[in-house]
């Protein structure tokens, strides 16, 4: 028996400390350290231990064997973004809030697998097996010959899933109820969540299974954050959302097998969850026509595109220190955007109270998100509208001028499509320019008019029916103040 000693492991970042402290040294996390105990070659569950002791083997690179097909379930959303269906043998981290849904939508691609002919085992740690059947109930999957399993003890789960004729898809809900006995430390702790969470994945690339590791996501840091489970898995997706929102959006963030950015969108009903085919009519649908302080930006979610309202307000602030409160965006970001307009445009923003809101409850990353952002921004300043159906898109740099961005065209397609009759967009690249002289605008009913530089959008905004008068800016914009 090897002897036992004491480490201090974060439970945010899986740092070890060999004396406790107040603040880990590895992510710089407050009250994270907790106390396992460790024990030299704790020994895996799965046969061979550490003893193999002879040669490894080496194989060709080219092989005659076919692979095996991904598994689909033919949720499209969900397919889309684990890059063309499940990779036999590979391991999936499913991460997300509690309560955001991650049980039901797993057990919608549980059901709609094993409708197909997949072999599904849905192992849930956290409910009981009639809880799970009373949510497939309601869900309309009752009939779904799913095979359902409640266990948290990963002795048993190896024990029953390592032989030749296992499922194809397995599914643990979630890797903070596991625990391995060998282990001393509780469950839902760093060691356990790692050894449990490598135990499953050394089976299921050694049975050839699909396996789909829930995990949540805390803020706190108290429970084991599926953070340490990042670089041990094939595969991350985070499922995310806005409690008061009813989309959902699964985002593929690593993916060994595919492209990440992707996402999935979903709305949340009665009967679980559903796919949005066309996001971005569901993002704009609560848009009330015109009015300063909104612009829609035109962005790219991994391949594809979606159209969401930005909305500002700026207002006069009593405080030394005005607010500046950012929802669905960097806050970096937004403090970049208005030091340019304010050193390049001359907006007086630093006395204002500045309030930017990414409509729907959707997350943007991508920097083109810039003008359409300054675009509200100037419009919430100025009181200006931005003229109606227009579509911004563009990055921007310190000096003010505006950056290219990636797919023109797939942007401004999308925007026509929804029946938006201009766009305001960063200058194209050149080569592509030079490639694409003739579709130019993307099509007839778009009118696209190229910014070059963020005093062009202010001008816009400022005063629409002559954008080239730079002497009524100055004025529009003292008025403002
Ligand atoms: P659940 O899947 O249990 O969340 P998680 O596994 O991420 O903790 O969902 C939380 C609750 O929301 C649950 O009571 C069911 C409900 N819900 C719906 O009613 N419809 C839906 O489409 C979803 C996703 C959830
Ligand atoms: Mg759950």
């Amino acid at each position: 028996m090897a002897k036992a000693r004491s480490q201090y492991v974060c439970q945010d970042c899986g740092a070890v400390a060999a004396k406790w402290a107040g603040r880990c040294e590895g992510c710089g996390a407050w009250n994270s350290l907790v106390e396992e105990t460790v024990q030299r070659a704790p020994g895996g569950l799965s046969g061979s231990g550490g003893k193999t002791g002879g040669k490894i083997r080496f194989v060709d690179l080219q092989s005659e064997s076919q692979p095996r097909p991904r598994l689909i379930c033919e949720i499209a959303e969900f397919d889309r973004v684990t890059g063309g269906g499940l990779v036999p043998g590979s391991a999936v981290l499913v991460a997300g809030d509690p309560g955001i849904g991650k049980s039901t939508l797993l057990l919608q691609v549980a059901a709609r697998m094993a409708a197909k002919g997949a072999d599904c085992a849905y192992i849930s740690g956290e409910e009981s097996i009639d809880q799970v059947r009373l949510r497939a109930r309601r869900m309309g999957l009752a009939e779904a010959p799913v095979r359902l399993a409640s266990a948290t003890s990963v002795r048993d789960m190896v024990a029953s899933l390592d032989q030749a004729e296992g499922p194809a898809v397995v599914i643990v809900d979630s890797v903070q109820t596991l625990y391995i006995d060998s282990l001393e430390s509780a469950p839902g702790t760093v060691s356990q969540v790692r050894a449990a969470a490598q135990e499953l994945i050394r089976l299921a690339k050694k049975r050839g299974f699909a396996l789909l590791l829930v995990g949540h996501v805390t803020k706190e840091g108290t429970i084991a954050g599926p953070k340490v489970l990042e670089h041990m898995v094939d595969t991350v997706l985070t499922f995310e959302g806005d409690r008061g929102h009813h989309f959902r959006i699964l985002r593929a963030v690593k993916n060994r097998f595919g492209p990440t950015d992707e996402i999935g969108v979903f709305e949340m009903t009665d009967e679980g969850l559903s796919e949005v085919a066309n996001p971005s009519a569901l993002f704009l649908a609560e848009r009330r026509g015109n009015i300063a302080g909104a612009a829609v930006f035109a962005g790219l979610e991994g391949t594809r595109p979606l159209l969401v309202e930005i909305q500002a307000l700026v207002s006069a602030s009593p405080l030394a220190t005005p607010r500046r409160a950012v929802v669905g965006w960097d806050s970096g970001r937004l403090a970049m955007v208005l030091a340019v307009l304010e050193a390049r445009c001359g907006l007086a923003l630093a006395g204002q109270e500045v309030y930017l809101n990414v409509a729907g409850g959707l997350r943007i990353g991508e920097p083109a998100a810039d003008l359409a952002v300054a675009a509200a921004l100037v419009s919430a300043a100025t009181g200006q509208e931005v003229p109606e159906q227009t579509v911004i898109f563009g990055e921007i740099g310190l000096s003010g001028e505006i950056r290219p961005v990636s797919q023109v065209e797939l942007r401004l397609k999308e925007a026509e499509k929804l029946g938006f009759t201009r766009a305001w967009i960063a200058p194209r690249r050149k080569q592509a320019k030079g490639k694409s002289g003739g579709r130019s605008g993307g099509g007839q009913n778009l009118a696209v008019e190229e910014i070059a530089h963020l005093q062009d959008l202010v001008a816009r905004l400022a005063a629409p029916e002559s954008p080239q008068s730079g002497a009524r800016i100055g004025r529009a914009q003292q008025s403002a103040y």
